[in-house]
């Protein structure tokens, strides 16, 4: 059965802008896209560990400030020619309000 967690509020999030929420050890960046798209990835890039939360936002993706890999937030996947995946989770938004699957 899935359960959902409320984790805040989608205008608390600026476009292209990201708020990090933790989740037992899991440190989780949700993403607010510019077409207010919700993404949550572990806010660890799958290269160095880099805090994907301070990255630019761009389209669906994400550009880790450390090494500047380029990651989907749809799949958490870095782009070619970099190789990794960070761990992503479902989120959803209804009545403004942002939940997360445990
Ligand atoms: S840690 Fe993200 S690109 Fe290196």
């Amino acid at each position: 059965m899935s359960n959902w967690i409320e984790v805040g509020k989608l205008e608390d999030i600026p476009r292209l802008g990201s708020r990090v929420v933790k989740m037992g050890d899991i440190e989780i960046a949700i993403f607010r896209t510019d077409k207010d798209e919700t993404f949550a990835v572990a806010n660890k890039c799958p290269h160095k560990g880099g805090p994907l939360a301070d990255g630019i936002v761009h389209g669906n993706s994400v550009t880790c400030p450390l090494h500047n890999w380029t990651i989907d937030l749809e799949s958490g996947e870095a782009k070619a020619p970099d190789k990794g995946c960070a761990r992503g989770f479902e989120v959803k938004v209804e009545s403004g309000v942002i939940f997360l699957q445990q």
